[in-house]
């Protein structure tokens, strides 16, 4: 496939944001230097199309906010948990956070080496996914609840095998977000109370399967001010400090994932002073410990990468409204349906005319079924080709089958090349573990 001519600085411009305008032929939509238009006629639509080189860029911020530092970064597989992703962060030093065995699975598909750097979080692990984190021999497990700490040192003690854990505590701060992807408030389900963690660690010494490591907390995702990040880290610092005391020196704090990003778009974003002033907030809070620090982006590091590419299927007017029906729909990528989320949607080759506002849907037989409400938009018609921007984290992740609709393709743009990660699923695929009522075996 051909690239731009100006490949060099396309993919300057695309470490900012990946999608860019292509300068030679006529004005259109590219990422890393090749058109979109090329790679929607090759490996047709809906389509997820990632820059590996931004996903890098993003996770090169914090190991440079964190230089100087003993610290581990920590990728949350849950936001985009590709394989070729997951092993291109791999070959960069990523940890991993992971919630659950189907995503142990992928860290061991994509990178065995990096089993050592997995931490695991999760409210409702099951003893067969503890058992399957021992065999592998994972970092540490996210224990949270003491029903679960318990249930970990009978699985432990089952296979003679030490397990490492730390506790996620509730640090009860509050943090602006959507209260969907809120989490560290005392109300939500996530982490145990933070008062009740010193008596839990302290009766954890009695089993000789448990090793206290460290303690975590996550606050929650999408969060644009580092403040809530400081505050809830000063708890977790006073409790590392009152386990000294008592003689429990544990050896890593983990500050959780969920700082958020611009869907907006605004030229003034830079991401590295936001990772910078992030890391700063948590580093102040635990000043004066000597202690490792572990972080669990995921947004932070893939949203941006990524646009979900659709054609314009009809384009119709109803009553006042003006519909822009593509063939993307929720089900590859539910994020405005679920949380009333804002993403940008740009014609890949524009064409000349004024703004129009109009409401882009999919073909999914709900209302919830939109990428925009009365967006002001370049003119579209059948045909034509969407770009729905800053979709590489939770986009994919959370696609569904929903109206039986094969999952999106998706493609890595990596340097010189172009990818498929992964292949559109076919419909045979979809009905292949169903069993029709009257053949199907009986039990
Ligand atoms: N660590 C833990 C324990 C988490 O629960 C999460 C996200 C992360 C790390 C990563 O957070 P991030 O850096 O990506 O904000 N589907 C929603 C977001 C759900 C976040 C769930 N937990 C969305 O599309 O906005």
């Amino acid at each position: 496939m051909d690239r731009d001519s100006t490949t060099a600085a396309g993919r300057a411009r695309g470490l900012a944001r990946p999608f860019h305008s292509l300068t030679n032929g006529p004005q259109e939509l590219g990422c890393g230097g090749y058109s979109l238009t090329a790679l929607a006629g090759q490996y047709g639509t809906p389509l997820y199309v990632y820059s590996a080189d931004h996903i890098i860029e993003r996770f090169g911020y914090f190991e440079r906010a964190l230089a100087g530092r003993e610290h581990l970064v920590c990728y949350a597989v849950k936001a985009n948990s590709s394989l070729a992703i997951l092993r291109l962060l791999a070959e960069h030093g990523a940890g991993f956070d992971i919630v659950s065995g189907g995503e142990l699975r992928r860290v061991l598909t994509a990178a065995p080496e990096a089993v050592g750097r997995v931490v695991f979080s999760g409210a409702g692990k099951t003893a067969e996914e503890i058992d399957f984190a021992l065999e592998s021999n994972i970092l540490a497990f996210h224990v949270e609840s003491e029903a679960e700490l318990k249930l970990l040192a009978a699985r432990a003690a089952r296979r003679k095998r030490k397990a490492r854990f730390s506790l996620r505590v509730n640090p009860d701060v509050f943090a602006e977000t959507h209260p969907y992807i809120s989490t560290g408030l005392s109300e939500h389900k996530f982490g145990i109370e933070i008062s009740q963690a010193r008596r839990i660690y302290n009766e954890a010494r009695s089993s000789r399967w448990l090793v206290a490591h460290g303690v975590s907390a996550h606050i929650g995702s999408q969060i644009r001010t580092a403040e809530p990040f400081g505050a809830a880290m000063a708890r977790v610092a006073r409790l590392v400090c009152e386990l000294e005391r008592d003689g429990i020196r544990l050896r890593s704090v983990d500050a959780g994932g969920g700082l958020g990003i611009d869907y907006e778009g605004s030229a003034e974003f830079d991401p590295q002073a936001a990772v910078n002033e992030y890391v700063a907030a948590i580093e102040g809070a635990l000043k004066g410990l000597d202690i490792k620090l572990l972080l669990e982006p995921g947004r932070f590091v893939v949203a941006q990468a990524g646009a979900l590419l659709a054609r314009v299927l009809y384009v119709k007017r109803n009553g006042k409204k003006t519909f822009v029906i593509t063939d993307a729909g929720m089900n590859d990528l539910i994020r405005p349906a679920l949380y009333q989320a804002w993403h940008e949607i740009v014609p890949v080759r524009p064409r000349p005319g004024a703004k129009k506002v109009v409401d882009v849907v999919g073909p999914v037989c709900e209302s919830g079924d939109f990428f925009a409400h009365d967006r002001r938009m370049k003119p579209v018609e059948p045909g034509d080709l969407v770009a729905i921007l800053d979709a590489g984290a939770y986009g994919m992740a959370q696609s569904s089958n929903y109206n039986s609709r094969p999952r999106p393709a998706e493609v890595l743009i990596a340097g010189n090349e172009v990818r498929l990660i992964r292949r559109r699923e076919s419909h045979e695929e979809l009905l292949a573990p169903e069993l029709v009522g009257l053949t199907g075996a009986a039990v």
